[in-house]
Formats: structure tokens, C-alpha cells, sequence
């Protein structure tokens, strides 16, 4: 197993697995697979791209033999208050490679690229309140609950809440 950055060159099998992971889990994303499905690759590049500074920002994939199996994006905050504040975004592993640690094992290379490369000090996530699954896995992580963001999902018609959780570094 690797772990490293995405570059724009990966923003082909970036896409694909993004899309994938929009039609199995499309309860976990704000974005929509009805949304992204339109957008080009050279759009997953830019996002990539866009998303990527020093020293820490970007996206990290976790790959099995070349092939990705799942990603998330990391992003510390920029203004000179915020910088010990991170957070992680669009947490990903395809369905046929759960449950065999490696959402934790990313997490765990994130966490230490972010206090030791960018003295990050605390890094925070935000889940639906309905994804129990990820919330057990952020409090295996060491995460707590930091609060609760009342109806700020809608979708089809119904309302949800997201849960911000956060953890020290
Ligand atoms: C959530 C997700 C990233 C977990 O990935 P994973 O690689 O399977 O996670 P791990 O194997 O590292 O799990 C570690 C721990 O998390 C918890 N956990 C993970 N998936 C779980 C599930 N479906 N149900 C209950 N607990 C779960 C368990 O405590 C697990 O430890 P255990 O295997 O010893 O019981 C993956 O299921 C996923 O991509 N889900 C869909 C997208 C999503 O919801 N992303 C999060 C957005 S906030």
C-alpha cells in the first residue's frame, strides 16, 4: 500500500473513483454524481491543482498496486489566526476495500504529515449525522464531537444535520 499526493496526472482515475464514490454513498457528499458526472477530466484536474499548495494542502490517495482505492483532502487553514487548524474533506474508500483499516491508516499519515510538516494542532471533519458508519470510525480515531449543524443539508426535499467533529493532534 502507498499513500501520496494526487497530481493532475491521476485526475483520470481521480474521476472515476469520485464519481463512484457519489453513486454508492451519495449521502455522504454535499456535491451530487448527477452534478459531477457533466464535468471533465481537465475539471478533476483543476480541482486537484486547485486544491494542492505547500506544505501540506491537497488531495492523498491510497494505492494498491497503482490502483487508487480511495482518497480524501487535506486543507489547513490559511489566515495567520487559523494556521494550527486543519481539515479533511470528501474521506473515500471504494466499497470492495473496507473494513481493512486503510481510512485509518490514511488518517494516521495525515495527521502526522500535518502536526510535523505544518505544526498542525487540531484537525476537524464534518459528517452527516445519519453516517453513523464514519462516526464510528472518527471515534476510533480519537475524535469528538465539537458541534452540531442543524438543517445545513438539503436535499430531495428533506433536511439533515451535520455533525462537526474534531480532533487534537
Ligand atoms: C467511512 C469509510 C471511509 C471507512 O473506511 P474503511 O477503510 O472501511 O475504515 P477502517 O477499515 O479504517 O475502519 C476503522 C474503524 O472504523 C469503524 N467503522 C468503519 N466502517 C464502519 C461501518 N461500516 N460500520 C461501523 N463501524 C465502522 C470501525 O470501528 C472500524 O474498526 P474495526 O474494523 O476494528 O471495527 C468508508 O466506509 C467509506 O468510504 N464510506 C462511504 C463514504 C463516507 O461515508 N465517507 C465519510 C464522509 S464524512
Amino acid at each position: 500500500m502507498t499513500i501520496r499526493p494526487l497530481t493532475i496526472t491521476d485526475a483520470s482515475i481521480y474521476q472515476t473513483l469520485r464519481l463512484k464514490a457519489l453513486k454508492t454513498n451519495p449521502e455522504s457528499y454535499l456535491a451530487t454524481w448527477e452534478t459531477e458526472q457533466n464535468k471533465s477530466t481537465e475539471a478533476f484536474a483543476w480541482e486537484i491543482r486547485y486544491a494542492t499548495s505547500s506544505p501540506i494542502n491537497g488531495y492523498y490517495g491510497i494505492f494498491l498496486e497503482n490502483q487508487l482505492i480511495g482518497y480524501t483532502q487535506l486543507e489547513q487553514l490559511s489566515l495567520p489566526k487559523q494556521q494550527h487548524t486543519a481539515y479533511l474533506f470528501n474521506l473515500y474508500v471504494d466499497p470492495d476495500y473496507r473494513g481493512q483499516g486503510y481510512a485509518s491508516k490514511l488518517f494516521d499519515y495525515l495527521s502526522k504529515l500535518a502536526k510535523e510538516k505544518a505544526q498542525v494542532e487540531r484537525i476537524f471533519i464534518t459528517c452527516n449525522r445519519k453516517n453513523t458508519a464514519a462516526q464510528k470510525l472518527y471515534q476510533k480515531l480519537g475524535f469528538t464531537q465539537y458541534g452540531v449543524k442543524e438543517k445545513s443539508v438539503k436535499w430531495q426535499g428533506e433536511y439533515d444535520d451535520e455533525v462537526e467533529m474534531v480532533k487534537k493532534l
